[in-house]
């Protein structure tokens, strides 16, 4: 053969075989996760992860670089990130030693049961969740300044992990493509709040994207916590406009609310899926216990072999869920005012038990399914009501993964509750409030913002955390972090945490793959599978229906530019390689900001 058309040959293999490689008989190809040799942070927003990454290089460990990322997202991701609300972190030292911070916030002391119903004992729409009465009193700075205090690695002060936000605010940044979003989408309600009008719409003048966005008071504010420290939030001039605006605006929270408010270690809520062990959070979120209680469910079975989003695999999923979230709502609320029945509930054999009921070939109607009765129950009222739309939309919350090259790993999950909060800013503050009251019972029976019916456990009361559903959790194999992960999401923060440890585990997924796959979501009530666009095939989709179950399709159209609002989730996830350490990062492309950064 002459020697041209050998080369010609050759040229036109390196072209076809790859191509054939990535076509529909071999599956899609797979954008492939960032990669690191040392330390990696994933966040909603690249400058955020960046800030963590600036603490990193001057020595902080993953615990310094974690309270950077946090404080940072409240610049340049106001709608979630936050100094007005709270959340929760999971560290795991690379020693082993694991602990949670939990920085949830706390009802006002002035707040009461039925604080959010009329006269006649009706919820008044709106109450629970937009402007002022909203707001629980916030711990993020809390949480973070013992976090630093006790985990942190002593080489980088609280000024230093402050100074990347703080320059973030007064020296601003290009507006990014996912912040113009959702300040558009969220003009209604920020138009509502004058100081929320003047602060993040500019009084009508929303610059486009690339332009400078400079926050001046949320600057400001960030100077004082460095230079008073972080009790100055609770203590100083922060809590003095926070009581302030308050008390000019029919809110609760005081000045004593604020003083009195401390963040908490509490013992991380461990448990085990197919050899690996789980680290994740314990009440006053429903997250660790309902995961775990999945996990425990679904080990029995063999997931691998029933293939991924199968009719079958769908199916035992949805009925793990249902089953979680039907104890979740009569068991769970904050421990330090009812006793939940942890132990009982995670129990592996109390979990099987739960699964007496399933059946491979049809749905269980969740009306008339009966909680279990874990060891050291105390019983409630089970909550009643069918509330028939499937969860709101807007669910936000806001996740974010770090490892440091020593291998600490630190998982956190923090929120506003609701897209922007109450849609508050705090007078003078730059910063937004909270809507978290919203995730405590209102009335029992009556669905919150997430669709979820709650039960008396999880009643307002002063000081009460309400219950939450995030579930920042750490996967550990042969004793070193395999998987940092969890999700902003409502309710289905607990189902998309789910999704990606067992996508990782049971079907061997890469950390994209595992990040990327489309959601469903079962929360017990409203019967049915809330599924992603492209979840499955229609005839996939006619298997489940002829077993009983109903779906909701969230609906997608043609180049669709809202499409990340009809998605749901935000699993900024982490996964280090048991093989070489790798930390192999993937960014959840349903943030348009989000980035998994390393060195
Ligand atoms: N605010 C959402 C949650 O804590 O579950």
């Amino acid at each position: 053969m002459p020697k041209f058309r050998r080369a010609g040959l050759f040229r036109l293999a390196v072209l076809v075989i790859p191509a054939l490689l990535m076509s529909p008989l071999t599956g899609r190809a797979q954008r492939l996760p960032t990669e690191s040799s040392g330390a990696m942070v994933a966040s909603a927003s690249r400058l955020a992860s960046e800030a963590g990454l600036e603490i990193l290089r001057r020595g902080g460990n993953a615990v310094d670089a974690s309270i950077a990322t946090g404080l940072a997202l409240t610049v340049t991701y106001p709608r979630a990130g936050n100094i007005g609300g709270g959340g929760f972190m999971v560290i795991r030292h690379a020693d082993g030693r694991a602990i949670v911070i939990d920085f949830r916030e706390r009802a006002p002391s002035g707040a009461t049961p039925d604080m959010y119903l009329d006269a006649s004992g009706t919820v008044v729409p709106g109450r629970s969740t937009h402007g002022y009465l909203a707001a629980g009193v916030p711990g993020t700075i809390a949480g973070f300044a013992l976090a630093l205090e006790k985990h942190g690695s002593g080489k980088v002060s609280w000024a230093e992990v402050v100074e990347p936000a703080r320059r973030l605010a007064a020296e601003g940044f290009p507006m990014t493509q996912g912040l113009a979003r959702d300040l558009r989408g969220s003009e209604r309600l920020l138009a509502s709040f004058p100081e929320s009008r003047r602060v993040f719409l500019r009084n009508g003048a929303l610059p486009k994207v690339g332009e400078r966005w400079v926050q001046a008071d949320l600057g400001q504010t960030f100077a004082r916590l460095q230079k008073e420290g972080p009790r100055e939030f609770y203590e100083g001039e922060t809590a003095r406009l926070i009581a302030e605006d308050m008390a000019r605006h029919g809110g609760l929270i005081t000045s004593a609310d604020l003083r009195a408010y401390r963040a908490l270690e509490r013992p991380v809520l461990r448990g085990t899926y197919r050899g690996h062990e789980i680290l994740t959070m314990p009440p006053p979120s429903s997250g660790g216990i309902a995961l775990l209680q999945m996990l425990a469910m679904l080990e029995p079975h063999d997931v691998a072999s029933l293939g991924h989003n199968s009719a079958a695999k769908i199916h035992l999923f949805a009925e793990v869920m249902r089953r979680a979230f039907r104890d979740r709502a009569e068991f769970l609320g904050d421990p330090d005012f009812v006793t939940v029945p942890t132990a009982g509930l995670i129990d592996p054999a109390y979990a099987r038990g739960l699964m007496t009921s399933f059946s491979p070939e049809r749905a269980t109607p969740s009306e008339g399914l009966s909680a279990g009765r874990p060891a050291g129950l105390v019983a409630t009222s089970p909550p009643t009501g069918h509330p028939a739309s499937p969860p709101a939309g807007s669910a936000e919350t806001t996740h974010y993964s770090v490892i440091d090259a020593a291998g600490n790993a630190v998982s956190t999950t923090y929120t506003l509750n609701g897209l922007f909060g109450n849609g508050v800013t705090v007078t003078g503050t730059g910063f937004l409030l909270n809507n978290e009251m919203d995730d405590f019972t209102s009335k029992v029976g009556v669905k919150n913002m997430f669709g979820l019916l709650q039960g008396p456990a999880n009643a307002i009361a002063p000081g009460k955390r309400p219950l939450s559903s995030m579930t920042p959790t750490i996967v550990v194999k042969d004793n070193k972090p395999f998987v940092i992960t969890g999700s902003p999401g409502g309710p289905t923060i607990i189902n998309t945490t789910l999704l990606i440890i067992t996508h990782v585990i049971d079907h061997g997924m890469s950390a994209t793959q595992a990040v990327d796959a489309p959601r469903f979501h079962h929360q017990w009530m409203p019967d049915s599978i809330d599924c992603e666009p492209f979840l499955t095939s229609r005839d996939t989709q006619r298997l489940l229906e002829s077993k009983g179950h109903r779906l909701t399709n969230r609906k997608l159209y043609p180049n669709d530019p809202e499409a990340a609002a009809r998605s749901w989730g935000d699993g900024e996830t982490i996964l280090i390689d048991p093989q070489t350490g790798r930390r192999l990062g993937a960014n959840d492309l349903r943030s348009p900001d989000s980035a998994a950064i390393g060195y």
